[in-house]
């Protein structure tokens, strides 16, 4: 059988359904000696600012069950850096490059995605408007329905590159952040961002984050991320990359029959930097076991009782 593991965002083609996700893939210089780049479906990169920031003070990881809480707070080397060093490295690939920025206020959204709108090797713009770990201003566009929904539009006025909006499940309801992007005119949408939670040591009675608070990753939020994908695909028609706590194939499908058109790898990639790849295989194992020729035959495949 000819397995034709193909997908589509959009007008965003991908070479197979699996991404890494933005901030545990770096700009993949670090990975080049461990795994083959050209074989991904996608690369998303850590999001980058319009400067170069520092983060959070540390510590800026602690590990909990089944999970990883983080609050790295965007350090990266700003747009200037990533533009003459990192965009030349990152374009070499055959894997789909999507570019994650994020801004404080508007404006910053929207001078990032004019000074990347030249550059004709990127695929996509994921738009981070769901970081938990930038003081109050991470989470102020993601949470509001109508704040995505202008900066989103303002964004597809300055620019003709697809846009991907990453969205937080620190929300009540994912889908009414959903719509207002697609409305917009977003492209497709990536879910989920971390979980907002915090951890602390008893005995020296302090945080265990400098930043008090951070955001949880890894499976401990996988259920959570499937049933956000599954409320959003229900209520939206625009591809979904689906991400949160994904380790192997048969996690990635989960998403994958509720409705992803695609998936991404974060925290399992500090664990085993192969894992998206192992999944490329798993999934082209269960399409041979299915008898299922086309990925995107896959896509919200779910019997809905059990
Ligand atoms: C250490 C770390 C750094 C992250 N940095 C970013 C980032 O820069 N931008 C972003 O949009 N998401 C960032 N994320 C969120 C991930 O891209 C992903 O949405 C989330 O971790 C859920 O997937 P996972 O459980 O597979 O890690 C980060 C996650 C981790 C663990």
């Amino acid at each position: 059988m000819n397995i034709n593991l193909k997908s589509k965002l959009g007008r965003i083609s991908l070479n197979n359904p699996v991404l890494v996700a933005a901030g545990t893939f770096g700009f993949g210089e670090e990975y080049t000696a461990l795994i083959n780049l050209n074989k991904l479906g996608g690369i998303i990169t850590k999001t980058v600012t319009l400067e170069p920031r520092k983060g959070n003070p540390p510590p800026r990881l602690t590990e909990t069950p089944a999970g990883l809480l983080n609050a790295i707070g965007l350090e990266n080397p700003g747009i200037d850096v990533f533009l003459k060093e990192k965009l030349p490295f990152l374009s070499q690939f055959e894997a789909a490059l999507i570019v994650n920025i994020a801004g404080e206020k508007e404006e910053d959204y929207l001078t990032l995605a004019e000074r990347l709108n030249e550059k004709e090797r990127i695929d996509a713009l994921e738009i981070n408007i769901s970081c938990p770990n930038v003081k109050e201003k991470g989470l102020i566009f993601g949470t509001d329905p109508g704040r995505t929904f202008l900066l989103v539009k303002k964004l597809r006025e300055v620019t003709n590159i697809p846009l991907i909006i990453k969205l937080t499940p620190n929300v009540t309801d994912i889908s009414e952040i959903a719509q207002a992007a697609q409305e917009a005119g977003a492209e497709a949408l990536s879910l989920i961002n971390t979980v907002l939670g915090m951890s602390i040591d008893v005995e020296t009675r302090r945080p265990k984050l400098g930043n008090i608070t951070g955001g949880l990753s890894g499976p401990a939020i996988r259920p959570i991320a499937v049933r956000m994908v599954r409320d959003t695909f229900q209520k939206v028609s625009l591809p979904i990359i689906g991400m949160g706590g994904i380790t192997c194939s048969e996690d990635a499908l989960e998403f994958i029959l509720t409705g992803a058109s695609a998936v991404a790898v974060g925290t399992a990639n500090f664990i085993d930097p192969s894992t998206a790849l192992r999944i490329v295989e798993g999934i082209k194992e269960y399409m041979q076991r299915k008898g299922i020729e086309n990925f995107e035959d896959l896509i919200g495949w779910l019997e809905n009782s059990v």
